[in-house]
């Protein structure tokens, strides 16, 4: 036995300890540019990176920038954190080989959607020799690396999850939709070419005719889905578990942020390739301002099919702690959303005074009454 006074290995945060020794730049902020924030050299990948820390985040979930030179391509990896990717720039593909040799590759562009399956061996390839690619990264990475705290388990184990590969057709941009109800219908892929132009289904009880669709990403335990705003419009404020990282993909706008207790909110400006992520139980309310819609990617932990945490997935399904996480349902009725007729008043007027500046037409009066 050893004995020791003042001094104890405790407090280690893993992951921050492994992200520093990568070496990359590390951005922290309420929201995000992934278009223009600093990316070095990151040899683990053999491009340029930077690791995205959004201050809403919490403990489980993060996001990488990786930036492909012209004509380059990234070292292989694999890794035991799951990876959802949206590709904000560029041209090319990604190659997916799995332990029977047999492989899978697809050619995405700006606004493909895909995961890559847990710990496949994967490698992205630039297809132009004159423009960088640019893809955004959400992961898991913080929470298993803080749980394994360990390396070389996690970016070296050969177990191959092959439950986890889908459908061939899953990688041509084809899938599977569940219609459930308002709210849950699933789109399940590993591949979406376009996240513009995928079709939604009606989401109206967020507020102003929104629409979406939940992905099922690769058998995956984190959490997709795709919400469009109608332009001119804006969502009813909700509140849920954080982790969720929210980007934009199509039209500009702003988020606002806060917890009842504070005087002012956090504004988050955005236009396609910013990203943030509310903290936990944070209410936060999107609002377009341009003259078309406004489409957003939300990525976070836990899934429709696989929920994790007492999250409002749990929640539509029965289960949890008993304590309702429902972001649909009003908070009148015990739920997480603000009715437009309960939100704070200078909510609206704020929205005006953007859409006054911007010269857009207000397109929210057969939603809220003024
Ligand atoms: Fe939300």
């Amino acid at each position: 036995m050893t004995t020791t006074t003042g001094t104890s290995r405790q407090g280690i945060d893993s992951y921050m300890d492994w992200i520093k020794a990568e070496g990359i730049p590390i951005h922290e902020d309420w929201g995000i540019d992934v278009f223009a924030v600093e990316k070095g050299d990151w040899p683990r990948f053999g491009v340029k990176g930077a690791a995205l820390h959004c201050k809403g985040r919490g403990d489980f979930n993060n996001m990488f920038a990786l930036e492909l030179p012209p004509g380059k391509s990234t070292v292989p990896q694999r890794h035991l954190f799951e990876a959802v990717v949206c590709v904000l720039d560029g041209r090319g593909s990604t190659q997916l080989e799995f332990a029977d040799g047999r492989r899978r590759s697809f050619e995405w562009g700006p606004r493909s959607l895909f995961a890559i399956p847990l710990n496949a061996k994967y490698r992205h390839f630039n297809a132009s020799g004159t423009q960088r690619a640019l893809l955004a990264m959400t992961t898991n990475c913080p929470m298993i690396m803080n749980v394994f705290h360990n390396e070389k388990f996690v970016f070296d184990s050969d177990f191959e999850f092959d439950d986890r590969i889908g459908k061939d057709e899953y990688y041509a941009g084809e899938g599977d939709l569940a219609m459930v109800r308002e709210g849950s219908n699933t789109w399940e892929t590993n591949f979406v070419p376009d996240l513009a132009v995928i079709p939604l289904t009606d989401l109206s009880s967020r507020g102003a005719g929104g629409s979406s669709i939940m992905f099922i990403l690769a058998d995956g335990s984190m959490h997709a889905h795709i919400s469009e705003m109608p332009a001119a419009t804006y969502k009813k404020a909700h509140r849920h578990q954080a982790g969720t990282h929210v980007m934009c993909v199509t039209g500009t706008g702003f988020s606002l942020l806060w917890y009842p207790d504070q005087e002012d909110f956090v504004r988050i400006d955005w236009k396609p390739g910013t990203a943030f992520p509310p903290a936990d139980r944070q209410f936060h309310q999107h609002f377009g301002t341009s003259t078309q819609p406004a489409r957003y990617m939300a990525c976070g932990i836990g899934s429709i099919r696989y929920p994790i945490l007492n999250s409002q997935w749990l929640t539509l399904f029965g289960k949890g702690d008993g304590k309702v996480q429902n972001a649909h349902l009003s908070v009148k009725e015990g739920g997480d959303q603000i009715e437009y007729e309960d939100q704070d008043p200078r909510i609206h007027q704020m929205w005006l005074e953007e859409m006054r500046k911007n010269g857009v037409t207000p397109q929210m009066d057969k939603f809220i009454k003024t």
